[in-house]
């Protein structure tokens, strides 16, 4: 296990700690950074969240992913997206409506990526323990801002990520315009995002092993 396991499983232990003695609800755990509330069955579900198609978000402390989620598995839409872009130690990367920015550590510890964590509901002040105690606090920088009003420079990314929130800000046709204009000329936007699977869809998927959304991403990474 990396260190970064390690680190994590000392910060449950402290969840624990902080936890048993007044944070229960409906007897189960809340954390003190967490947001969540720990599963309902913790064996089964670390054992659910090692998935060989994500080989590097499986070695995150599940708990930790569990604890802090604010929807499907941040870890593993994160690296998907990361098997169909380049990523490159250095690169700014702008981390949109990250919540816990449990993506956004993620893309910093694995690639080495500068990533301005953005969000509108979860307080900057949330998240920087979080970032600190994933050892990223030189690469990882937590922000308040309401995607329509990013307080960003012209051309200053080399990719824009967004994980299971673009939809409570992109649906107009001209929000995708609006930012990219904080990307520089070539970079890469990525978007991974809910989506419902429609009966054909699923025939489809049926003689294709891939999954509906990584076939769409594959698609968007060759948009030109
Ligand atoms: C379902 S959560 C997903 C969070 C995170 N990306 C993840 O997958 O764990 C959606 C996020 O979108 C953010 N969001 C919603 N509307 C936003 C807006 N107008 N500007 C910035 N962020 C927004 C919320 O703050 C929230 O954290």
């Amino acid at each position: 296990m990396t260190a970064a396991h390690e680190h994590e499983s000392r910060t449950w232990r402290e969840y624990r700690h902080a936890t048993d003695s007044h944070l229960l609800i409906d007897g189960r755990i809340r954390p003190s950074h967490g947001r969540g509330i720990s599963p309902a069955d913790p064996t089964r579900f670390e054992m659910l969240a090692a998935h060989a198609s994500y080989p590097r978000a499986s070695r995150y402390d599940p708990r930790w992913v569990y604890l802090n989620h604010m929807g499907p598995n941040v870890l593993w839409i994160a690296e998907a997206l990361t098997q169909v872009v380049d990523l490159e130690p250095g690169m700014r990367i702008l981390d949109l409506g990250c919540g816990t920015a449990l993506s956004s550590i993620f893309l910093a510890r694995e690639f080495g990526a500068q990533v301005w964590a953005t969000d509108l509901w979860v307080h900057p002040s949330e998240n920087w323990p979080r970032i600190c105690e994933a050892g990223v606090a030189d690469r990882v920088f937590p922000m308040h801002a309401e995607a329509h009003a990013l307080p960003f420079a012209d051309g200053f990314f080399d990719a824009i990520v967004s994980f299971d929130a673009y939809h409570y800000f992109g649906t107009d046709v001209r929000y995708l315009a609006y930012v990219s204009r904080f990307a520089r000329s070539g970079a890469t936007i990525g978007v991974v995002d809910e989506m419902t699977v429609t009966r054909t869809e699923r025939a489809r998927t049926k003689s294709d092993r891939r999954t509906p959304f990584v076939r769409s991403l594959r698609r968007l990474s060759r948009a030109p």
